[in-house]
């Protein structure tokens, strides 16, 4: 856990940065009450991917994976933005050049007020025609029709997310990369940093001189690496550590 020196540290660090990426995942949303992918209760524990989250399971069965996504998104339209994604939100007005790197296919960064979001799994609010591959926004919970069928042309609609084996967008994930080069800090939050490509995000921040800071209750592969370790909850520790900037801030205006 970061000493109260080293928090100290990273706030000089923090004030004078222009250019900070963040790299979330689905521990930001824990503490709003979304199941998290490989903690004890996390989802994987209790379904299995290759059945619900890879191309071949949705071609085999795609009203299987379609309940299985109508059940997260009814229990996701239900839950709010925890502290965690607000300070984010807030740091995105404060810092000339913040980047919001998400692996959450949730919303809640949006729901905070965040706009400079990259979404490098795609959105579960989107869902894409399997034919044409237009992309619409949908927030019915539960769908009125499972599997879903395109307007246009009458095609099954899949969810917009990234499933195992596919690949992300190449756009998005070349923006990710040069942004993870291009900052001076990165803070990776909730994340167990083993699913690739997103796990190597650091690693270019790091080759490139940023300074990592990992927000997480457990230590992850990237732990070894970095350069401000917080053991505990983003929706905790973020706005400790934004008290403390807003502290300094006040502090050097006097
Ligand atoms: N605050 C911060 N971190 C937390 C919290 C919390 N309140 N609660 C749990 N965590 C941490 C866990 O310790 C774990 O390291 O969040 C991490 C969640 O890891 P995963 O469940 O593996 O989620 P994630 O890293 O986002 O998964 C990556 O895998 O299943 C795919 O596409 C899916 O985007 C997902 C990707």
């Amino acid at each position: 856990m970061a000493t109260k020196l080293e928090t100290e540290t990273l706030i000089e660090v923090l004030r004078d940065a222009d250019r900070i990426a963040v790299l979330t995942g689905a521990g930001i949303s824990a503490e709003s009450g979304i199941p998290t992918f490989r903690d004890k209760n996390g989802l994987w524990k209790k379904f299995r991917p290759e059945e619900l989250a890879t191309p071949t399971a949705f071609n085999q069965n795609p009203r299987l994976v379609w309940e299985w996504y109508d059940w997260r998104r009814g229990i996701i339209a239900q839950k709010e933005p925890n502290p965690g994604h607000k300070v984010l939100a807030r740091w995105e007005k404060i810092f000339p050049a913040l980047s919001l790197i998400t692996q959450n296919i949730d919303g809640l960064h949006q729901k905070a007020g965040s706009r400079n979001i990259l979404e490098l799994h795609g959105n579960i609010w989107k869902l894409r025609c399997t034919k044409e591959g237009t992309i619409t926004e949908n927030y019915e919970t539960p769908l009125k029709d499972i599997p879903p069928l395109c307007s246009g042309c009458g095609a099954i609609l899949r969810p917009h997310v990234v499933w195992f084996g596919e690949s992300l967008s190449s756009t998005i994930l070349q923006k990710a990369f040069l942004l993870s080069s291009q900052c001076e800090v990165m803070f990776v939050v909730g994340t167990s940093a083993v699913v690739q490509p997103a796990a190597s995000l650091p690693f270019e921040a790091s080759e490139a001189g940023a300074k990592i800071v990992e927000i997480n209750p457990d230590p992850t592969p990237l732990s070894p690496y970095i350069d401000f370790s917080f053991r505990g909850k983003a929706g905790e520790i973020l706005p400790l550590i934004d008290k403390d900037l807003k502290r300094k801030s006040t502090a050097q205006k006097e």
